[in-house]
């Protein structure tokens, strides 16, 4: 938050009691809990962000908290980089069991120090830290949940079990198009994909995850209800307890504070000579990894495609490479005539500017929600976890955007680009993202679904 927009938010503030918050340390979870906590501070609640000093916030972006480190709580092998990198699950797991005890040791120091006039009324954490439930009730501190992704996407790790069972984790053909009855409508191989890698281990962390939101006394989500009112009250009849459908978070605050990597603003003023319309954004997140011959099929895909690209190749994305250095020769000067490349941008400046027209993502849910808000249809190349369901999400219920069906192969994506920015069915994408993104701004106007949940949310934490 700006220091004017601290002042401003200051003046209307109430003392309300202390939230002790505590991300997950990696960028897609610490954006949405940084964002809740401003969000929960303009309405009168102080914040202490409880943090390790791995992948640990930017303090000086956010004045108004208060921060508490908890050491280094690495687990063996969690990468050394600012961003965490390759497959999650087995981390999760590990971070879980090394965060136990400096967390309760800080929990309770801030307990036994904190004064009557500034009470700590409870816990809010990432589902990915479901250790802390255990924390919370060995203290006797309720606990909130944050779930950083969609609720669909959530409610896909839910039927993890029954998935296993009806054996859609073992199909023999993992590139299936046949229906999912479960889990509609997702195809065989979008569940292949969802746990593909780290199966047992996924599983275990979901399991984790599971219980300790159930324990929870609620649960928090970065989306609005008009998106995935098909699947809330599935997730109500599941899970019990009150849920609060706030979001989209970016669009009280944006994630640029808490940006772990530097954001290279040469992509604004790029975009600011481009005419409206006529850019392809592309942006596989903060986790996902691609192989040395898919960066060589993206390559020649934006070369052939002919369109201006804005691309951002993630330091370490590529496997095996630590940036450009592979890039096929002959390629960089038909690629640099057309495209700009970053490490790493500015992304919601990037969705917002009337340049862009199109977003070639992963589907983290934080760049689909990213999407949706500024009214860019997707072209989708989910990697893992939530991403897949993201994916069938974005084409096949709100037809937005489309899926890379093959993976990355430069004749599907020229197709796919040609599809999205020249054709009529791409004008008609943009159109339905254009109703999506009104839906947006109204509820959160006063009286809107987001508005009252949040209303609702900040009641809750009052009568704990
Ligand atoms: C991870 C998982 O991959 C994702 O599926 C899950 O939903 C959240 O955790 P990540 O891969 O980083 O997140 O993707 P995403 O959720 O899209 O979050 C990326 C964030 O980084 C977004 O807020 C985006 O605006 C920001 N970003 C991305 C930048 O600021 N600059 C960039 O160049 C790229």
């Amino acid at each position: 938050m700006e220091k004017q927009e601290v002042d401003s938010k200051l003046q209307e503030r109430k003392m309300c009691g202390r939230l002790l918050m505590f991300p997950l340390p990696a960028q897609g979870h610490i954006n949405p809990m940084l964002q809740l906590a401003n969000i929960l501070y303009s309405k009168g609640f102080n914040i202490t962000i409880i943090h390790t000093s791995f992948n640990s916030p930017n303090k000086s972006n956010y004045p108004h908290f208060t921060f508490k480190n908890i050491g280094e709580a690495r687990p063996t092998g969690y990468p050394t980089g600012s961003v965490a990198k390759g497959g999650a699950a087995s981390k999760v797991i590990l971070l879980n069991k090394v965060c136990f005890d400096p967390f309760h040791d800080c929990v309770k120091r801030l307990l036994s120090d904190s004064s009557a006039d500034d009470r700590i009324l409870c816990l809010i954490t990432d589902a990915l830290f479901y250790f802390t439930q255990h924390v919370a009730d060995l203290l006797k501190l309720p606990r909130i949940v944050l779930r950083t992704s969609s609720l669909s996407a959530f409610h896909v790790f839910y039927l993890y079990p029954i998935l296993l069972q009806q054996g859609y984790l073992s199909v023999q053909d993992s590139n299936s198009e046949a229906p999912v009855p479960e889990a509609e409508p997702l195809k065989v191989k979008d569940i292949s994909q969802t746990y593909q890698i780290e199966g047992e281990d996924l599983g275990m962390m979901i399991a984790g995850m599971m219980t300790g939101t159930k324990a929870a006394s609620a649960i928090v989500w970065n989306t609005f209800e008009e998106l995935e009112q098909s699947v809330l009250p599935t997730i109500q009849q599941n899970f019990p307890i009150p849920s609060f459908t706030i979001g989209p978070f970016h669009k009280y605050f944006t994630a640029s504070a808490s940006s772990l990597l530097e954001q290279d603003k040469t992509a604004i003023s790029w975009l600011d000579m481009q005419a409206p319309l006529s850019v392809l954004y592309v942006s596989f997140g903060s986790v996902a990894l691609i192989d040395k011959s898919e960066f060589f099929e993206m390559a020649w895909a934006l070369a052939n495609s002919k369109q201006k690209f804005l691309w951002v190749v993630r330091p370490g994305v590529i496997r095996g490479s630590e940036w450009l250095e592979s890039f096929p020769d002959g390629l960089q000067e038909a690629v640099s005539e057309r495209g700009h490349i970053v490490k790493w941008a500015p992304q919601q400046e990037v969705l917002a500017h009337p340049a862009t027209a199109c977003f070639w993502s992963h589907c983290g849910w934080n760049s689909t929600l990213e999407s949706i808000c500024e009214g860019v249809p997707m072209i989708c190349s989910p990697s893992f976890g939530d991403q897949p369901t993201n994916a069938r999400y974005v084409e096949a219920v709100w037809k937005v955007g489309l899926v890379l069906e093959n993976g990355i192969k430069r004749e599907e994506i020229e197709r796919a680009i040609r599809r999205v920015m020249i054709d009529q069915e791409g004008k008609e994408m943009r159109m339905r993202m254009s109703c999506l993104k009104k839906k947006v701004n109204l509820c959160l106007m006063e009286g809107g679904s987001s508005y009252k949940s949040l209303e609702g949310l900040v009641n809750f934490i009052l009568s704990l």
